[in-house]
């Protein structure tokens, strides 16, 4: 039963993303199959600077040796597979919006790992989680047919219900993308690169401001620190480009010519916004305040 209205993209506009296939993502992801910014350190392959995003969002979030852990938006499990067997984490569940990566994750059988297909707004579990932490989701929770007060509005709903899913004194580790400091929403959203990107990859999916999310916040969450690595989300996208071109006859069987033409200008145009800062990479410690306080 759905308990909020879904304001963001539609399960089956997550669907047309994320159910392209396994065999294609595992193409040109990591090992570990992340598909979010990674944070790199010097020396570090692609594997582990995922390794040290999820760690760094599992600090924050003081996730490390934590009864219940909460993913939204746990893509094909990586977090969740660090939680329980290197974290000491006893429970740890994962929600998305895919079918595919929850079979993904399902199949893997990881002891203590729970995955859903369902949105956060409908997620209704028996006790409050110690810990949340959602890596790349947040950008699909408002659309670009929306103002920015339904935007503002859409984000304060996820986070009144993650209020109500932490225990007290929990905290979120968060991460998203967002429209960087470079233009304004109107130049943004008339940009062809975000039309293409709305229409082609990310359907009904507009991302953030820093200035929407600090608005929405507030009541619910206090922002403990944020930082911006947007160098290292283009840094990423290179990476995964790099791969995909690497492995461009096994993808074009798998997914045709188009959809991996589709996917190369998608991850240079990203690469481009990062590197340019029309992009933003945000990674936010949000600690649960003591009451739900006001709203937007
Ligand atoms: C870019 S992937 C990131 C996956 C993973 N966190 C990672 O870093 O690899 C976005 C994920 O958010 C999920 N998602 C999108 N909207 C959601 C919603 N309303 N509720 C729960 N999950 C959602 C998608 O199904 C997908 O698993």
């Amino acid at each position: 039963m759905t308990t909020l209205p879904q304001p963001g993209a539609s399960a089956r506009a997550i669907r047309h993303h994320y159910d392209l296939g396994n065999d294609f993502y595992r193409l040109w992801l990591d090992r570990g199959m992340v598909y979010s910014g990674a944070k790199w350190a010097e020396g570090d392959d692609l594997e582990r600077a995922q390794l040290r995003k999820l760690d760094h969002h599992i600090e924050a979030a003081a996730a490390r040796g934590a009864a219940r852990v909460l993913d939204i938006g746990c893509g094909w499990g990586a977090l969740l597979e660090r939680l329980v067997t290197q974290c000491g984490v006893v429970s740890a569940v994962g929600l998305t919006l895919s079918d595919a990566q929850a079979e993904f994750v399902r199949a893997r059988a990881l002891p203590g790992v729970e995955v859903r297909v369902e949105s956060w707004a409908d997620h209704e579990p028996p006790a409050p989680y110690d810990a949340i932490v959602s890596i790349g989701a947040f950008e699909h929770f408002a659309r670009l047919d929306m103002s920015e007060r339904q935007k503002v509005e859409a984000y304060a709903a996820f986070f009144r219900k993650a209020w109500s899913l932490l225990r007290p004194g929990g905290r979120m580790s968060l991460q998203t993308f967002a429209y960087g400091a470079g233009r304004t929403r109107a130049q943004a959203v008339a940009a062809a690169s975000t039309r293409f990107l709305a229409d082609e990859i990310f359907q009904e999916t507009d991302p953030p401001t820093l200035a929407n999310l600090a608005e929405a916040a507030v009541g619910a969450f206090e922002v403990v620190e944020l930082s911006n690595d947007r160098l290292g989300y283009a840094r990423t996208c290179k990476e995964w480009s790099g791969r995909l071109r690497a492995r461009r006859a096994e993808a074009i069987d798998l997914v045709g010519a188009a959809a991996y033409e589709r996917y190369q200008r998608y991850l240079d145009f990203a690469f481009l916004g990062f590197t340019s800062g029309n992009l933003d990479l945000y990674r936010v410690t949000l600690q649960r305040t003591r009451r739900l306080g006001a709203t937007p």
